[in-house]
């Protein structure tokens, strides 16, 4: 039996979204620039798609910028306030998603300095922390709302305050946190928020980037000047109608009983476990443990061939041998950062899937174990 266990990485399709992808793409098929009625018909659903965005996310449609993704709303956030700046620092967090901290890498040059400001052993970032890094140098702010490895939520609209009272640029990527906790574009008072359709059971492959009424934006790719200028492309019709029918659809927080008898039956079977921001604020369909003395690879191998489809460490970088960044940040050594799994629970998960995970990590543990000559608990 196949079981899908890994709804941080992404979240299995929607009927809802697939039937608006589908109808999209058969009954709009122009180009929306196109100005006869098949264009004005794809059109439509972009226009219409951004207004269900923006007042999903409580901004204006005239905000909503549709990307690729994630990636593409932090880079294009990223590239537009440091393309240009020749000095300065930029302070964010350490547990930032790649797809800020490789930009910001990249961008640094000689300009700028980056700071990256560690959370506490919990996986959360104070506040104070970050205020503290902030000087009057400071010329951008990137704080993720969600953790994406451990479902940490952060506190963001302390460090927005601040922000803005001073007038710092401040990006949120916001891409875990849609349709897991409360988020609200104009009460954050933000510069920038990415979000991402795929985490919440839309298509893949789209995206948008909400930006402040004012802010210049700076085109990566330019083109036809589509998205007012400000990212050129032919609008994915089809993922944008995907993505506005998908919000809404799943409401994670309903999963926090499964995870809490997952969390617990585990702690009961396997005593030396360490759950992960257990005593934060994290979203409800996610668990991040460390089992000590396996590795987290290759469990999560053991789990596959037994039908579970769950992460080790980030999701966005397995298939790579390195420690999760998260939990480096968070002072954990890579020997035991690498003994890490997530499991993120999502639609179609029930509590058998939660005892039949147990059941295959307890199995997978002992057969680990015992290949490795351990005397089993
Ligand atoms: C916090 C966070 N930011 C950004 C991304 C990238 O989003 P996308 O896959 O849409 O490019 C992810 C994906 O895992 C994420 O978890």
């Amino acid at each position: 039996m196949k079981r899908y266990l890994d709804c941080n990485a992404t979240c299995p399709p929607v009927q809802a979204a697939l039937e608006a992808v589908a109808k999209a793409a058969l009954e709009a098929p122009g180009n929306p620039s196109s100005l006869h009625w098949a264009g004005r018909a794809a059109r439509r659903i972009v226009d219409d798609g951004r207004d269900q965005l923006a007042a999903f996310v409580g901004c204006e449609s005239g905000s909503v910028v549709f990307t690729s993704g994630g990636t593409e709303a932090n880079n294009i956030a990223i590239h537009s306030v440091l393309a240009s700046l020749q000095s300065g620092s930029v302070v964010c967090t350490a547990i930032e998603h790649p797809a800020v901290l490789k930009p910001l890498s990249q961008l640094k040059g000689d300009c700028f300095e980056i700071i990256q400001v560690r959370p506490n052993s919990d996986g959360m970032v104070s506040a104070e922390s970050m205020i503290a890094a902030i000087t009057d140098d400071t010329r951008l702010v990137c704080m993720m709302m969600v953790n994406n490895e451990s479902g940490a939520i952060q506190p963001v609209q302390e460090v927005a305050a601040f922000c803005r009272a001073r007038g710092i640029t401040m990006l949120v990527d916001a891409v875990q946190a849609l349709g897991k906790s409360s988020l609200n574009f104009q009460q954050l008072d933000i510069d920038f928020m990415s979000l991402s359709a795929h985490k919440i059971g839309g298509p893949k492959g789209v995206g948008a980037l909400l930006v402040r009424r004012g802010m210049k934006l700076h085109e990566l790719t330019p083109g036809g000047g589509q998205e007012r200028k400000r990212r050129s492309g032919t609008e994915n019709v089809p993922g944008i109608a995907g993505f506005a029918a998908a919000l809404g659809q799943i409401d994670f927080t309903t999963f926090a009983p499964i995870r809490d008898s997952f969390e617990q039956q585990l702690k009961n079977q396997i005593p030396t476990v360490r759950i992960i921001s257990e005593q934060t604020a994290r979203t409800a369909n996610t668990s991040l443990f460390i089992l000590p003395g396996m590795d987290g690879e290759t469990l999560l191998m053991q789990l596959d061939l037994a039908g579970f489809a769950v992460a080790s460490g980030s999701a966005c970088s397995s298939g790579k041998r390195e420690a999760s960044h998260v939990l480096l940040a968070m002072g954990v050594n890579d020997a035991t950062a690498r003994s890490s799994v997530r499991v993120s629970f999502g639609p179609g998960n029930t509590m058998d899937d939660a005892d039949a995970l147990v059941k295959a990590l307890v199995k997978s543990r002992q057969r680990l174990r015992g290949m490795a000559g351990l005397v089993t608990e």
